[in-house]
């Protein structure tokens, strides 16, 4: 038993390294003999040494393995154990490796390899888990076919590709496309499947399934269109088919991440697929058709063409996020689905791009790579990929994306390879846009502008700060969509791709007879932070008339952050031409509901937090708190006469859809009850509350209850109605930490982890507790340090058992640098005392460790 032991001094490693392995995989043959904690797997792994190769050691990686016996052509051997694998004499010659070793799934609470779950046997290989199932080059770049058996008295036993035989005990697939060993999956338990069928527009007739619990076959029919609708759209915007006879997916309750695209059999947290009407809400519906549709995706962005080496992680993750988005936007509405892209952007990756733990979209060195499963690698490796298509246009796009298929299929690449393909096809040199790649930092883009004899000329200046590791920045290419408006609001210069390429720049517009009014990166066009400096008024012109819905949402975003900032700065009134435009815009029927909703959305207490140190101000994480409370507590007060008649006409007649429309719809609701309750003295909530026949407005009236602290009795009942479902349970944890007034909080979450309903063990419910804590922003910052304190201490309980899921929401602590001396030092106290705990693991020390840094 070679127990990963603790390095004291762990490795770290580097793209520059990289080196091929010295022998191909031809084929790879498994047998599971299933028992919760003896089982055993057995390998054959033929092998041939590659003639030209440089280096021709033979390491297999193993981790937490028991090796009963190892073979080469059948001849015993006694390979050399590590602390990561073991190396072996081979022959020059192809040969078959044989291995079995014992594994323990009953006692692997990491969920990383081959563990259970409420009594079902499944797996988690990527990145590096694998290597806890059987000795194998577990590396990206070692790609081979796949036959597998399981033997076991489970009723349903399932790996990848297409079933070959099945019988009493046992279940054999065999998987046809070569892959690398992290896309390996086995599930086996008393699953029910949700059946159904897709044929592919060359004919090909595919078997869909989703595997569910029994008891949750009635939350899968969501799940099984969103499934179609991906292999549909899938075939028809990127002209690509599905290539097995059967696609399946799993629900597992206990899983790190969202979800998993093991090939031909993807498995989820059940949190990203199952759903129903009474038990999910919007955003759940469109999570949920996302997550299917990302997964879905990588069947050709990720298995088909997958990466060379971890540290290309963003060639399938930041493509196959874009793709996900370009499906959202063509199922439900784009304008929507971007701005909520921004906000989720700005809220995730811009901290971390700005803190201590920034690196490139593609890092250079990494010490665990699951800490590197980052909003920068996934949302800002997307937004790479949106700006590139801004920049050659969309023909051209899909033109060298045909291109990467065509030529990459069946291998493991590089951005390199990426980058290649959009410059054979265009002619373009892209060697400086290479940079969104390789340095680190959200650039900031300070405008200036002029007008004289008719000629109007924006001045650009770009600037990213240094990051760790990085003092020095090159201009990047960004592509800055720009309109210009008339006094009156006419559209005078359509949506224009302005491309800048150097450190400052400029673009004229000429003919105009007087002024313009610009608008600046329209769609959100590149990953920057805007800097310019203008007036109240014209932002106010610009949210009652820009022509594109990002801008001019980003319009009334800029005028709420601006008012809450004097607010706490100053001790200001909350803005009245602010609240007068918005109380235009929320009247306004011709809008969206859901672009209302957005609209009414106030920034977070996080991102004026962030807005204030950037202008030099330490954050009062109270005072911020206090500014929000008082602002929605005027508006509501200064709507107060339409308040009620506009609550109403959200109120949707007719059963539950999950689509868009009637999510925008609710949305509004959402919105409008929060400021009703204000007023109201929660009266119309509790009918809400009462009238529920969805998870949706059931959770808003909730909330809104909650939060104005009169929602015992409705927490009562939601609970007893729903302590039996798991998912709606982590709803209801996460909900009485987000309300709780930001000195109770704390405690409250506190109190929920002695909770008989909470575990440590399930990620899910871990994270609502502690996560909903992390983002209870004044309340995790309370100035006696018990935020802090109580999330140290769960994390130091959790590492133990799961350090990916520890290392992962160590992030709460990466701002700490923005707040006042006192908090700083309760701040790194907890965190020298989690990097301090013995026995840490290698994730954990590393996330601390950068985040001191
Ligand atoms: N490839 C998966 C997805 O984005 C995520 C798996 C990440 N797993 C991990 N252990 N880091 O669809
Ligand atoms: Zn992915």
């Amino acid at each position: 038993m070679n127990d990963a032991a603790p390095a004291t001094q762990p490795e770290t490693f580097y793209l520059k390294d990289y080196t091929p392995f010295g022998f191909d995989v031809d084929s790879v043959e498994l047998i599971f003999r299933l028992a919760p904690d003896t089982t055993r797997v057995l390998s054959k792994i033929h092998f041939t040494p590659k003639p030209d190769a440089a280096d021709r050691t033979f390491f297999l990686h193993g981790e937490q393995l028991s090796l009963i016996s190892a073979r080469i052509d059948g001849a015993e051997v006694t390979p050399e154990l590590t602390a990561s694998g073991l190396t072996c004499d081979v022959p020059d010659q192809p040969f078959v490796w044989g291995a079995e070793v014992e594994i323990n799934p009953q006692a692997n609470t990491a969920l990383e390899g081959l563990y259970m779950s409420n009594g079902m046997y499944c797996t988690q290989c990527e990145a590096e888990g694998f290597r806890k199932i059987t000795y194998y080059p577990d590396r990206p770049d070692v790609m081979s076919t796949f036959s597998v058996r399981i033997e076991g008295d489970e009723k349903v036993m399932l790996s990848n590709g297409n079933p070959v035989d099945t019988g009493g005990g046992f279940a054999e697939w065999h998987d046809p496309w070569p892959k690398p060993a992290y896309l390996f999956a086995l599930v086996a338990g008393d699953l029910v499947n949700h059946p159904d069928r897709f044929t592919t527009r060359s004919g090909k007739e595919v078997l869909l399934n989703i595997w569910v619990r029994p008891g949750d076959e009635h939350k899968c029919d969501f799940g099984m269109n969103a499934l179609k609708k991906s292999m549909a759209w899938d075939e028809e915007v990127y002209g690509r088919e599905y290539d097995l006879d059967v696609f399946n997916i799993v629900a597992v309750d206990d899983f790190n991440m969202g979800a998993m695209e093991n090939k031909g059999l993807n498995i989820f947290n059940s949190s990203c697929v199952l759903a129903s009407p009474e038990t999910s809400t919007d955003s759940n519906f469109e999570r949920i058709e996302a997550i299917i549709a990302h997964e879905y995706f990588h069947n050709w962005t990720g298995n088909r063409i997958t990466c060379r080496d971890w540290f290309q992680l963003c060639l399938k993750e930041g493509l196959t996020v874009y793709r996900d988005a370009q499906f959202t936007a063509d199922m439900r509405s784009a304008p929507v689905k971007r701005i909520e892209d921004a906000i989720d952007l700005r809220a995730r990756q811009f901290p971390e791009d700005n803190g201590p733990l920034a690196h490139p979209v593609r890092p250079e060195s990494f010490q665990e790579i699951n800490n590197f499963y980052t909003a920068t690698v996934y949302e800002k490796g997307a937004e790479v990929i949106g700006m590139l298509k801004r920049l050659v246009g969309d023909a051209a796009y899909y033109t060298a994306v045909d291109l990467y298929f065509d030529r990459h299929d069946g291998q493991a690449c590089t951005i390199e390879d990426w980058i290649k393909v959009f410059e054979d096809s265009t002619g373009r040199d892209l060697q400086q846009f290479k940079t969104w790649y390789s340095q680190a930092g959200t650039p900031r883009l300070k405008v200036s502008e002029t007008f004289a004899d008719g000629t109007y000329t924006l001045t650009f200046r770009q600037s990213t700060p240094p990051t760790p590791g990085q003092d020095h920045k090159d201009p990047k290419v960004i592509p800055i969509a720009v309109g210009l408006l008339s006094a009156e609001g006419a559209e005078l210069v359509p949506t224009t791709v302005l491309e800048m390429t150097q450190a400052e720049q400029s673009f004229s517009f000429e003919g105009l007879d007087a002024q313009p009014v610009p608008s600046i990166l329209r769609d959100f066009s590149a990953p920057v932070i805007l800097d310019r400096e203008t007036s109240a008024q014209e932002r106010a012109f610009l949210l009652a008339h820009d022509t594109d819905p990002f801008t001019r949402w980003e319009a009334g975003r800029e005028l709420a952050k601006a008012s809450r900032i004097a607010m706490v700065k100053d001790g200001a009134s909350p803005d009245a031409a602010y609240l007068e435009a918005l109380k235009t815009l929320v009247r306004d029927d011709t809008l969206d509901p859901a672009f209302r909703a957005l609209v009414l959305s106030p920034p977070s207490e996080s991102e004026i937090a962030q807005a204030l140190a950037d202008q030099g101000v330490t954050p009062d994480p109270d005072a911020i708190h206090d500014a929000a409370e008082t602002f929605a507590q005027t508006l509501a007060q200064s709507l107060s006469d339409s308040l009620p008649r506009l609550f109403a006409a959200t109120l949707v007649d007719g059963p539950y859809q999950p689509d868009a429309i009637g999510a925008g719809s609710r949305a509004l609701n959402g919105r409008l009850l929060g400021l009703l309750t204000r007023i109201d003295g929660g009266e119309a909530a509790a009918r809400q509350y009462e009238e529920a026949d969805n998870m949706t407005v059931q959770n808003t009236a909730l909330a809104c209850l909650l939060k104005a602290e009169k929602g015992e009795s409705q927490s009562r009942a939601f609970f007893e109605q729903w302590q039996d479902d798991r998912l709606v349970m982590d709803k209801w944890f996460a909900l009485q930490v987000a309300t709780a007034r930001p000195e109770r909080a704390p405690t409250v979450a506190a109190e929920l982890t002695k909770h008989r309903l909470f575990t440590i063990k399930n990620p899910n419910r871990f994270r609502a507790v502690m996560g909903a804590l992390s983002m209870n922003h004044a309340g995790f910052h309370q100035a006696d340090g018990s935020g802090y304190r109580l999330l140290a201490d769960q994390l130091i309980a959790l590492d133990a058992l799961n350090p990916q899921t520890t290392a992962r929401m160590c992030t709460a602590f990466q701002t700490w640098k923005r707040y006042d001396d006192a908090r700083q030092a309760l701040m790194l106290a907890e965190l020298e005392r989690i990097k301090s705990t013995s026995g840490l693991s290698r994730d954990t020390n590393e996330m601390v460790s950068r985040i001191l840094d």
